[in-house]
């Protein structure tokens, strides 16, 4: 699997430290309001599971899947919801968390989908950003690290549901894609 990769973005050292950096700052910013953590599947799996553990707050969490209409590695911004919360939201203070925000087409419609729900909040926080595709100006309260316009894996990032279990942010070599 180490062979695949051609760049290591961000190792396991700087990962796991920015994450609790931001898990502390996440803490101050909800104390005393008892957030809904929404992790959406699968990207988000391993981030929000670090993050969490820095959060010295009480919390719940709770699932979102989705998956969005497109081709390749480009998305529509229509989003097919394929297990929805378990809870109701209404009144409560979300925290999206994401993986990656690239079109931010995906992620403007998740918060349209809250926004109809009658929350108290609703804030995002992504470990990636990729400013340079973005389509949509939406907003993330939080972000880990920018990365460059490149397809990037691991930290439950995947290329065809490969590679999520890496301990750290990679790119691929050209080969691999075909
Ligand atoms: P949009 O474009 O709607 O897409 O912001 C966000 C979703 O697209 C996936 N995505 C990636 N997945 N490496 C990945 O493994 C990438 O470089 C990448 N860029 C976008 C991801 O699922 C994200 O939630
Ligand atoms: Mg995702």
């Amino acid at each position: 699997m180490l062979n695949d990769i051609k760049d290591v973005l961000i190792d396991e050292k700087t990962l796991k430290k920015r994450v609790s950096e931001l898990g502390k700052e996440l803490a101050e910013e909800y104390k005393g309001k008892n957030p809904l953590v929404i992790c959406v599947l699968k990207g988000s799996v391993l981030f929000m599971s670090d993050l969490v553990q820095s959060m010295d707050i009480p919390l719940e969490i709770d699932f979102m899947a989705i998956s969005s209409y497109g081709t390749g590695t480009r998305s529509s911004g229509e989003v097919r919801i394929l297990k929805d919360l378990d809870k109701s939201v209404e009144g409560r203070d979300l925290l999206i968390i994401e993986d990656i925000v690239d079109s931010g087409l995906t992620l403007s419609y998740l918060i349209k989908i809250f926004k109809d729900r009658n929350t108290n909040s609703i804030k995002v926080c992504s470990l990636l950003d990729k400013p340079e595709r973005r389509i949509s100006e939406v907003e993330i309260d939080f972000v880990g690290f920018a990365v460059p316009d490149e397809f990037v894996v691991g930290y439950g990032l995947d290329f065809a549901e490969k590679y999520r279990n890496l301990p750290f942010i990679g790119v691929l070599k050209e080969e691999v894609y075909v």
